[in-house]
């Protein structure tokens, strides 16, 4: 059977629930760390299990550039080459093309590009990005698409979103099943109620596993991000998940699985570790500051990481100043750690029925600013 999600429990629209695939089982609502090039940045494979994490986030547009998508086939599948154990969902590279390379070309068909690594001409299409997500080995493949530009016009949008709905039925077609595999749709529509709905409409006619929102946390705001969730969750499948790409900070992943969001990925935890920023139950702190230059206290006394219960503040500040690898590694692990910890927070208080609370306490800290 292909991967599958089933539904643990309910709390207002908030879902708790478990995604079974190839490579085990992961409890949701899930956050799953960016490992972009086949490495979590700064952290080791089993360092970042240890965090919690039991899903990690993998890029076609990365790995097809290099080490190239039949090299990672021949040496044995991204899950070996990364000696990552669970499982893994693959982005298509469509959203990566378009941030990423300087000079590319789209037609009906797919889009040609050059490498951000060393200016080669490459070509994406529904079919190849499909094939390269198979050769990576991803547990979870997504289908291409295009992520469209904000602010977008309502013609524009509907294009945009169209031939998404286009490129999606080719992924379809292209997907070959195998046990605990699955193919994800991706909603685009950009910020307009009735494009969201046809998107969601053409999608569950086709028929995917899970169903992702994209084109979201592009420069529309918080605000405008949950009004177009409150207007597209309530219309997709009850029986599949849902996940919302490239979202966010523990605000957005709260008020996201609020709205009946269940997968999440972002860089944010990792790559606000590489410049200093620790995110903490106390709220967001930046390690280059003075003032944690002789601070002998942990950095989260409620965190259980080994940047937290091992060193200072006072540490963290000189390595992070000194620009010593360590100090990237430890706040990465301690992020990483911070949003796994948020998300079991969640995923326990839904089974209980006491979502609303344990959402209101984590707000509160949040809405404060620098701790
Ligand atoms: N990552 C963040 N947003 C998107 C999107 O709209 N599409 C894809 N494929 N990846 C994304
Ligand atoms: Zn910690």
């Amino acid at each position: 059977m292909t991967l599958r999600w089933s539904l643990t429990t309910t709390d207002g629209a908030a879902r708790a629930g478990t995604l079974h695939t190839a490579h085990g089982e992961v409890p949701t609502p899930v956050f799953m760390p960016v490992g972009t090039a086949g490495t979590v940045k700064a952290m080791t494979a089993d360092a970042v299990r240890s965090t919690g994490a039991r899903m990690v986030l993998g890029n076609t547009y990365h790995l097809m550039l290099r080490p190239g998508a039949e090299r990672v086939a021949r040496l044995g599948g991204l899950h070996r080459l990364m000696d990552w154990r669970g499982p893994i969902l693959t982005d298509s590279g469509g959203f990566q093309v378009m941030s990423l390379t300087d000079l590319r070309k789209m037609d009906a068909d797919g889009v040609t590009f050059r490498s951000h690594v060393d200016g080669s001409y490459h070509r994406l299409t529904p079919e190849r990005s499909v094939e390269i997500q198979h050769l990576l080995g991803a547990d979870v493949t997504m289908c291409f698409d295009e992520c469209t530009p904000f602010p977008a016009t309502h013609a524009q949008a509907a294009d945009s979103m169209r031939l998404s709905m286009r490129w999606a039925a080719r992924c379809r077609e292209a997907f070959v099943p195998r046990d605990g595999h699955g193919l994800f749709g991706i909603v685009q529509g950009s910020t307009f109620d009735d494009l969201r709905a046809e998107s969601v409409a053409a999608l569950s006619g086709i028929g995917f596993e899970g169903y992702a929102i994209g084109g979201l946390a592009v420069g529309e705001g918080q605000s405008e991000m949950f009004r177009v969730l409150d207007a597209t969750t309530p219309l997709l499948p009850e029986d599949a998940p849902r996940y919302l790409m490239g979202v966010g900070t523990p605000a957005d992943l709260i008020g996201a699985v609020r709205r009946g969001v269940d997968m999440f990925d972002c860089v944010i935890p990792t790559r606000s570790g590489r410049t200093g920023r620790a995110y903490t139950s106390r709220g967001v702190l930046n390690l280059r500051n003075a003032r944690h230059a002789e601070d002998p206290s942990p950095l989260d006394p409620d965190c259980d990481c080994p940047a937290c219960t091992r060193h200072s503040r006072a540490y963290l500040h000189h390595l992070i100043k000194a620009e010593e690898m360590l100090g990237p590694m430890l706040l990465t692990w301690h992020n990483i750690r911070y949003y796994q910890t948020l998300m079991a927070r969640l995923r326990r208080a839904i089974v209980e029925g006491r979502f609303e609370a344990e959402a209101a306490a984590i707000e509160a800290v949040w809405a404060e600013g620098e701790a």
